[in-house]
């Protein structure tokens, strides 16, 4: 028996943006919704019905969310999985914590993709009793990355030999690590597969994404480089990785695609994910929408683009002009662009950097869709070429 709107409470661990378009989602199909997190102003707090402000593993902030809620999800993959193992003794909880441990460790992660026969990039792992010189020679020049932990580039260095490799595995205190060989990327693409506890899978069409700085920039769907084989074989990738681990919920998965054509798996989350975001204007049910369905056991149907669209991540840099002093965006112009879908999450302070909203923009063709986010682009003081 599904979990039905109008009727159930979801509960949420973590209150960040991801949190909040899934409160907003859930409250829209007439569901109740719990959020715990320890920041008094967080995003997904501020729009729940509660917000249980205490910490993950907080015992008693813990047992009020399980009673409180009948199913519970996360909104961020370093959630200690004791939380979700604790909840998961009387509740539903999607994603599990066997799935989330797996996310949360680039080396469990590079072992699931072996198993999934997904092709990830040659590694090597690197702990406290390793020699970096012991490492292989054709693992570099590489990049050098933290197995927990990391995310928008932290936690990396590029490495070009074995003295660099040394040097960046001392500063990156000797934690355990990954060491990946260098790839020729031609691009990046990702996947959102949903799978739900009856074993049901679909997938969101691919996304094609941009990074700046380590940060994702731009997301364009219909996925403008990639042919119509090497979409199907992502799909079909992102879908064998959910299936193996048993999956219940939405799972972004990122690939490249290499100058040779090849495609290769670079890592998951086991959530909804930025580069998903142009589901909520684009299609006809959202990453976030779909996640409600699989915690709750509704039907999960094959999502349809309805639109050509291009994202634009909005961050923080975008309220300070070249002198540094604060300013405002120029929402109004920006809102003005036909297709323009304005989303900014809440949050009171603008930092470089930090995620403050994205913009979708929709379009009847993809060249319309583009050409109006270029003018978005040119509001805002963002590079006008991707
Ligand atoms: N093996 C690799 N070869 C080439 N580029 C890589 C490789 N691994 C990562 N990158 C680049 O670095 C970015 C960030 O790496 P990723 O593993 O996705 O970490 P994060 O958790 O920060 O997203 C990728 O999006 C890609 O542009
Ligand atoms: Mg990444």
């Amino acid at each position: 028996m599904p979990l039905l709107p109008g009727e159930a409470t979801l509960g949420v661990l973590g209150g960040g943006q991801l949190g909040r378009m899934f409160v907003h989602a859930a409250q829209a199909l007439g569901y109740r919704c719990v959020v715990l997190d320890p920041d008094a102003t967080s995003p997904a707090g501020a729009v729940a019905h509660e917000h249980i402000q205490a910490d993950y593993l907080d015992e008693a902030a813990l047992e009020a969310l399980g009673q409180r809620c009948q199913a519970i999800t996360t909104e961020f993959e370093n959630v200690p999985a004791r939380a979700l193992e604790r909840l998961a003794r009387t509740r539903v909880v999607a994603p599990g914590a066997a799935a989330v441990a797996i996310s949360q460790d680039r080396i469990r992660e590079k072992a699931h993709f072996a198993a999934s026969g997904v092709p990830c990039a040659p590694y090597a792992v690197l702990n406290a009793g390793t020699d970096p010189d012991t490492v292989p020679e054709a693992l570099l020049p590489g990049i050098l990355k933290t197995a927990r932990l990391g995310y928008d580039g932290k936690g990396q260095r590029r490495v070009a030999d074995h003295v660099q490799l040394a040097a960046a595995f001392e500063e990156l205190g000797g934690v355990d690590c990954v060491l990946e060989q260098m790839l020729p990327l031609a691009l990046e693409l990702s996947v959102l597969v949903v799978r739900g506890a009856d074993g049901a899978v679909v997938t969101f069409p691919v996304q094609q994404n941009l990074h700046r700085d380590g940060i994702l920039a731009v997301t364009e769907v219909p996925a403008p480089d990639v042919d119509a084989a090497l979409q199907a074989q992502a799909r079909e990738s992102a879908s064998a990785i959910a299936a193996e681990m048993g999956y219940v919920g939405v799972l972004c998965v990122e690939f490249f695609v290499l100058k040779d054509g090849r495609l290769i798996v670079n890592e998951m989350a086991p959530r909804p994910h930025n580069s998903g975001h142009y589901t909520m204007n684009a299609c006809d049910l959202s990453q976030f929408e779909m996640q409600v369905r699989a915690m709750t056991g509704l039907p999960l149907r094959e999502p349809r683009l309805h639109s050509p669209v291009v994202m634009l991540n909005l961050l923080g840099d975008l309220w300070f002009d070249a002198q540094g002093r604060e300013r405002a965006p120029d929402w109004a112009g920006v809102l003005a662009l036909p297709g323009a879908e304005l989303h900014l999450y809440g949050k009171t302070e603008a930092r470089p950097g930090r995620k403050m909203g994205h913009l979708n923009v929709i379009g009847a063709t993809a060249e319309d869709a583009r050409a109006n986010a270029r003018r978005a682009c040119a509001l805002l003081g963002l590079p006008e070429t991707w």
